[in-house]
C-alpha cells in the first residue's frame, strides 16, 4: 500500500491508471478507524481494480466550537487497518496541501441542508461538498462509497453528483452498530464508560418510535415528543441536538407520516454529539 501525501502526485497515479484502463474505488474518511470505516473499504474492494482511502480530517467542515483539534487520530493504527482491507493507495494529506491560503472556490447544495445537521452544523455540508468534489477531481473513481450514518450528507452528495454530471456511481453503505445498537463512530471514543453505557439508548428509542409509526402513528410530533422523552429517560446526561422526522431524499420534515419516511437525530452525550437514523419503509 502506498501512502500519498500530495494531492498531484494522487492525481497523477490515477490518471495513470484510468489510462491503463483499470477502474478505481474511492472511500473518503477522516481517519480513526472502526469496523464501520472497514465495511466501507469491504464494499468497495471487489468492485474495483485500485482502491484509494483518504484519511483527511477536513477543516473547513467544521465551524468554530466543534471538535476540530480534538478529533481522534491514529495514523499508525489507521493504516494497519487500511492495508488489511487491501488498500492501494492511503491518501493522507496535510491541510494546506488541500486548501490553498486563498482558497475561493466552494460547493454547496443548500437546499438539502436547512435541516437537521445543516442547520445545526451552519456551513458544515458546504465543507463536505468542497472536500469531496477535490477528492473526485483527484482521483476520478468509478464508485465511492459512503455510510448511511451521514444520511443527509449522502443525500447532499447524492444530489451533487446528480447536478453536476460527476461520473461516480455512489453506493451508500446500511450502519454498522456495537452489539448494543449503538452506531459505531470515531467521536464515540470521547464517551467515558457511565456515557458509554447509557448510549445505546438512542438505537432503542428509534426503534420503539418505528414501532409507533408501523403500529400506525402519523403524527411526526407525537413521534418527536416519544423519542424527547425516551432520550430523558434512557440517557439522561444527554441534550437533544435534533429530532427530527423527514423525507428521506428530500430532507424536509414531513407534515404527516407516509412512508418511506426517516427519523433522524443528533444526540449530545458528553463531549460527544452522536447522530442516527432510521429509515422506515413499510
Ligand atoms: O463522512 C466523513 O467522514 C466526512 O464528512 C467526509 C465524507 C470524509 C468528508 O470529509
Amino acid at each position: 500500500m502506498q501512502i500519498i501525501r500530495d494531492p498531484k502526485e494522487l492525481q497523477k497515479q490515477c490518471l495513470k491508471w484510468r489510462q491503463e484502463g483499470l477502474t478505481i474505488g474511492l472511500v473518503p474518511t477522516m481517519g480513526f478507524f472502526h469496523d464501520g470505516h472497514l465495511a466501507l473499504m469491504k464494499r468497495a474492494r471487489p468492485e474495483c481494480d485500485k482502491l484509494v482511502v483518504t484519511l483527511f480530517v477536513n477543516p473547513t467542515q467544521f465551524g468554530e466550537n466543534e471538535d476540530l483539534d480534538k478529533y481522534p487520530h491514529d495514523f499508525e493504527g489507521d493504516r494497519a487497518k487500511a492495508e488489511s482491507q487491501g488498500t492501494d493507495i492511503l491518501f493522507a494529506p496535510a491541510p494546506d496541501a488541500m486548501y490553498h491560503p486563498d482558497h475561493a472556490t466552494w460547493i454547496d447544495v443548500p437546499e438539502l441542508g436547512q435541516h437537521l445537521c445543516g442547520s445545526a452544523r451552519p456551513g458544515h455540508f458546504r465543507g463536505v461538498c468542497t472536500v469531496v468534489t477535490k477528492l473526485f477531481m483527484l482521483t476520478q473513481p468509478d464508485l465511492a462509497v459512503f455510510g448511511q450514518k451521514d444520511w443527509q450528507q449522502l443525500a447532499i452528495i447524492r444530489r451533487m453528483v446528480r447536478d453536476l454530471d460527476i461520473p461516480v456511481k455512489l453506493i451508500g453503505h446500511e450502519i454498522i452498530r456495537e452489539a448494543d445498537g449503538l452506531a459505531m463512530s470515531s467521536r464515540n471514543a470521547y464517551l467515558t464508560e457511565e456515557e458509554r453505557a447509557a448510549a445505546p439508548g438512542i438505537r432503542q428509542g428509534l426503534q420503539k418510535a418505528a414501532d409507533k409509526v408501523v403500529s400506525g402513528e402519523r403524527n411526526p410530533d407525537a413521534v418527536k415528543k416519544f423519542l424527547k422523552d425516551e432520550f430523558s429517560a434512557a440517557i439522561p446526561m444527554s441534550t437533544v441536538d435534533y429530532i427530527e422526522v423527514v423525507d428521506p431524499e428530500a430532507i424536509v420534515p414531513v407534515d404527516e407520516i407516509t412512508v418511506p419516511v426517516l427519523v433522524a437525530v443528533a444526540v449530545q452525550v458528553g463531549k460527544a454529539r452522536l447522530i442516527d437514523n432510521l429509515l422506515i419503509e413499510v
